[in-house]
């Protein structure tokens, strides 16, 4: 890919790499995603991707073992309606940039604008030239639809073209457990350039909803700008509709096609409804026009990056890098429907699902905290406190009782979906990060009331569940919690996962507080009578674990061990293994688990968390030991580590973890760019910049700010929302410049000094050496 400020360039054609083009060249508007396909016929190596928020199909787990308490089906979301097609006829022989010679090539995501773009001149194997030009988007206003710009010019003859502009519900997922489609054909109707499909999931056995989804589309000709009276012929075949519009067009004449299209779903609209629904916003929509439509489309991006750019100098590579994580993050999740949330690969792959991970508690909320606002990192919230019910049920099937909450591994409407024991039943940190999301959202907007609306309910289900998962270890005359696999999954079935049991205590001392804060501020006499709840005896069983917990510990090297027997195994580094990586795709399950190279933050997930309950010695001594030991092969793990990298002053290291991040997908990092991309861990990257490098925190509801100038940097510049007021912060190689343009004061701690700030202020930043 070509370095680019604000755009992604592949300038010539590399068919071998397409998938991974598409990927990066996504489409989304949080209602809706594309991959970056061909609006033509393309035979060539292709993962088409069209996606409708919030609208999976549950397809019947498949697993070698059954073992009880697996979940009955994955829920994914799926492959939908193709809305972007357009087939083209040249002299009767079907355009298929596969079989073409090609002349000339240029695909751009344009990221300040949010739109694909793409022209190439071609041969088509009768000789046959042409030139094609498209333009896209998925409209970020009225976000249930995308237009399309498909202009194509014949450079060497005069001849017939017929363009067909279709629907094409014939879609399959490349992830089916059972190689089945997922769609059944409700209704179509066709008209004069007009054409609606409507689909519905197939049944399945499990109760969970079916869903519907009308596509729409509408088009337009022009030839050489003026608008053309033409004939459509409609074609409507099983899940497909079409109009077909065969045109005389002389040599150099430019044809252009118009397509509008709609998506709109039962997920938030009556299903009867969706036929004159779509025909409305089909008008509504075809009636502004693809001018305005563009306009007001990339002026709602504009505003967005008014907000949320971060500006690099000195380091194209690194502000194209961190440009095209804000921007996958944006047109992921908007914020604005509470049922949605945040797959790790968005709208652009089918792998993991589309579904909901503990990745939105753990690394989604603070950027959208900070870059869209409360009210979007509040629905995220909501999101879970809706599917508390579930969390107890899923408890309840594994054999919790009396209210306590298990929030699933993964999940789309509260059930859990994942089927490896180890995980599913195992990786029950995930409930920590639930409650601490609740402490996050709190600490950052002051907003304590959402404790006595939502939070404290969750969080007395989420103690409630520790409680129960914790006992009495009579050997140890500790608490001690069994079982169970931590961040880093390439150890599982592990006692005394450090993290698991400091963020378990962590969440029994919060609800503690959050107990106490409701019982003054709030009604807390009827969330305890709704939940049943026991004001003395259950938080004096949790005060006992709080103060009884084990903790591995090495007393010879002062630091905390990731889970009881670590020190057992062979403690090697990553560099002496390094012919061996990535480990999972190099060695046996076997060798990972019993060695000591850790998948991702784990003990230092914990210190980067709970940061104010450790001094800096502690934090030096653990990345000391664990850093050289970690082989990052999730993509959620080098941002942890160079947030503390960046707070412990090794300036060096923390760059090197951001680069990892940083560009993870545009140069496939991990070689799997081609599923998707990683859009839960681009938000780890955000927070190495404004985290890290800069060293924003919060604490006592003030905004800590403590930046520096990472070393190939010219300056970095980026805004902040902090309670109600938009701050600019600018940082160069002599100085830190910081814009509070409203009138409203924010409590603001600079390089140690502390102030309620408004205006504009500059500092002399006298950079410290590299310290390590
Ligand atoms: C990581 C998990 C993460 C999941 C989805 C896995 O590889 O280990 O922590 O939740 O990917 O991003």
């Amino acid at each position: 890919m070509v370095p680019d400020e604000w755009s992604i360039i592949e300038d010539s054609f590399h068919p071998e790499y397409n998938e991974i083009t598409e990927s990066l060249m996504s489409l989304g508007n949080g209602r809706m995603g594309q991959r970056g396909n061909f609006e033509e016929t393309y035979t060539g190596k292709s993962l088409l991707g069209n996606y409708v928020a919030g609208v999976y199909f549950p397809d019947k787990t498949r697993v070698g073992w059954w073992k009880n308490g697996y979940p009955a089906y994955f829920a994914k979301v799926i492959n939908a309606c193709n809305w972007i097609g357009i087939q083209v006829e040249v002299e009767g022989q079907l355009l298929d940039l596969y079989t073409c010679r090609i002349e000339a090539f240029r695909r751009v995501l344009d990221m300040k604008r949010g739109v694909l773009e793409r022209e190439c001149t071609v041969e088509m194997p009768t000789g046959n030239r042409l030139t094609i030009r498209s333009q896209r988007f998925c409209n970020m206003v009225d976000d249930e639809s995308g237009a399309i710009r498909y202009t194509i010019q014949p450079l060497n003859f005069n001849g017939q073209i017929t363009i067909t502009p279709y629907l094409d519900g014939n879609i399959r997922n490349r992830d089916a457990n059972y190689d089945e489609t997922f769609w059944n054909e409700i209704q179509k109707e066709t008209s004069f350039a007009q054409g609606i499909l409507v689909l519905e999931t197939k049944p399945n056995p499990y109760g969970v909803e079916q869903f519907q989804v009308a596509t729409g589309m509408r088009f337009d000709i022009t030839v050489n700008g003026k608008r053309l009276d033409f004939h459509s012929h409609p074609i409507r075949n099983e899940k497909y509709v079409a109009g077909k519009v065969p045109l005389k067009l002389n040599e150099r004449d430019e044809l252009t096609v118009y397509k509008y299209a709609t998506n709109l779903s039962s997920s938030n609209h009556s299903a009867g409804e969706l036929i004159p629904l779509t025909k409305a916003y089909l008008e509504r929509i075809t009636k502004k026009g693809y001018d305005v439509l563009y306009h007001e489309h990339t002026q709602a991006w504009a505003e967005k990056w008014e907000r949320n750019d971060i500006e690099i100098k000195g380091d194209l590579e690194a502000q194209q890098g961190i440009r095209f994580n804000i921007f996958h993050l944006q047109q992921t999740y908007t914020g604005e429907d509470e049922t949605l949330n945040i797959g790790p690969k968005g709208f652009t792959g089918e792998k993991y699902g589309g579904v909901t991970y503990w990745d939105t508690e753990a690394y989604c909320i603070p950027f959208y905290l900070s870059a869209s606002g409360q009210q979007v990192a509040r629905n995220l919230l909501i999101y879970r406190y809706r599917q508390l019910g579930k969390a107890i049920e899923n408890a309840e099937k594994l054999g919790f009782s009396g209210g306590a909450a298990l929030y699933p591994m993964v999940t789309m409407n509260g059930e859990e979906c994942h089927n490896e024991w180890e995980i599913t039943f195992e990786e029950i940190h995930r409930n920590g990060a639930i409650a601490y999301a609740i402490y996050d959202y709190i600490r950052y907007t002051g907003d304590e009331a959402y404790l006595s609306e939502y939070g404290l309910e969750v969080l007395i289900a989420i103690s409630r569940f520790w409680r129960q998962r914790i006992n009495w270890s009579e050997h140890k005359k500790k608490y001690v919690m069994l079982g169970v696999t931590g961040p880093n999954e390439y150890e599982n079935n592990v006692n005394n996962n450090w993290y698991t049991n400091y963020i378990a205590a962590w969440t029994l001392r919060y609800t503690l507080y959050a107990i106490e804060y409701v019982q003054k501020n709030g009604d807390a006499t009827s969330i305890f009578s709704k939940i049943n709840f026991d004001s003395e005896s259950e938080p004096s069983a949790w005060q006992k674990i709080i103060d009884g917990l084990h903790f591995p510990y090495d007393e010879v090297r002062d630091v905390f061990l990731q889970q009881d027997g670590f020190l057992d195994k062979e403690l090697l580094t990553v560099d002496q293994i390094s012919e061996h990586r990535p480990i999972n795709q190099k060695w046996s399950w076997d060798r990972i688990l019993r060695s000591c190279f850790i998948k991702q933050a784990d003990v230092l997930q914990g210190l980067y968390f709970f940061e104010d309950d450790f001094d800096l010695g502690t934090l030096q001594r653990n990345f000391d030991f664990y850093e050289p030991m970690t082989v990052h092969e999730s993509s959620l793990s080098p941002c942890v580590h160079s947030i503390l990298a960046s707070r412990l002053g090794m300036k060096a290291k923390a760059y090197e973890m951001y680069l990892r991040t940083a560009r993870l997908d545009l140069d496939d990092y991990n070689n799997d760019t081609e599923d998707g991309l990683h859009i839960t861990s681009m938000a780890g990257t955000w927070m190495s910049v404004v985290k890290g490098f800069a060293g924003q925190r919060v604490q006592d509801g003030v905004l800590v700010l403590d930046p520096y100038l990472p070393a190939s940097w010219e300056s970095y510049s980026f805004r902040i929302g902090f309670r109600g007021v938009t701050l600019t912060i600018s940082v160069d190689r002599d100085s830190i410049r910081l814009v509070n343009p409203s009138d409203q004061s924010v409590a603001l701690k600079i390089k140690g000094t502390q102030e309620d700030f408004v205006g504009e202020k500059v500092l002399n930043l006298i950079d410290q050496e590299i310290v390590r």
